[in-house]
């Protein structure tokens, strides 16, 4: 199976998933592509040796279609068959999900439903949540609303601040990431569940 990542940032997920894609797993990286060209991920991917794009969105200022459109010749050319995304910050259209519906994931950091969209960490101490985690979903035209693949879990201690919360739970994201992958990869849906 052929797998494009989608970053727009660090790619910390875009290199678990990467370095994850190896020997007897039945998937391979084919393609790295952010919507900022300054994404850290960006270099670490060409380490990698893996083919990367920037398509910087801010040229095509509110034309989202235009910008997909992009992408999509993009992912053409690449031919994935599934694509991961990985931090990657933009929203899609319902006609850009539609045409990757069923072979798309993202990782959202919040135990869906609980938190879709962002400030997922603040909101989770905002209502004194004991627990809090990631989750793995197919992409669909509502946002962080597809079929959950799987989640990760963490205890919230007194104390944590945002910056805490995300960074006890970025490995678990990778976990995670790499584990719904290999399944999915697969064929396999059945869900993930790790308990940090
Ligand atoms: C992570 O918290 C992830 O959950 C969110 O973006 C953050 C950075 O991810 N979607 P990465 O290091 O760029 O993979």
């Amino acid at each position: 199976k052929r797998v494009a990542i989608l970053i727009s940032g660090g790619g910390s997920n875009m290199v678990a998933l990467a370095q994850s894609m190896c020997g007897d797993h039945p998937a391979r990286p084919v393609l790295v592509m952010s919507n900022d060209p300054q994404a850290g991920g960006l270099a670490k991917a060409r380490a990698m040796n893996i083919p990367t794009l920037a398509i910087d969105h801010k040229p095509y200022g509110k034309d989202r279609a235009a910008f997909e459109a992009a992408l999509q010749r993009a992912l053409e050319t690449a031919k994935p068959d599934i694509i991961c995304l990985a931090g990657f910050m933009r929203i899609l259209t319902p006609e850009f999900t539609a045409k990757w519906e069923g072979r798309m994931l993202n990782i959202h950091p919040s135990l869906l439903p609980k938190y879709k969209g962002l400030h997922t960490h603040a909101r989770a101490l905002e209502a004194g949540d004991s627990e809090h985690g990631c989750s793995v979903h197919e992409v669909t035209a509502a946002l962080d609303d597809g079929p959950i693949l799987g989640q990760a879990r963490i205890a919230v201690h007194a104390g944590d601040t945002p910056e805490t919360l995300a960074t006890r739970l970025l490995p678990l994201e990778h976990a995670l990431y790499v584990a719904v992958l290999r399944r999915f990869a697969a064929g396999d849906r059945t869900p993930v569940n790790l308990d940090g």
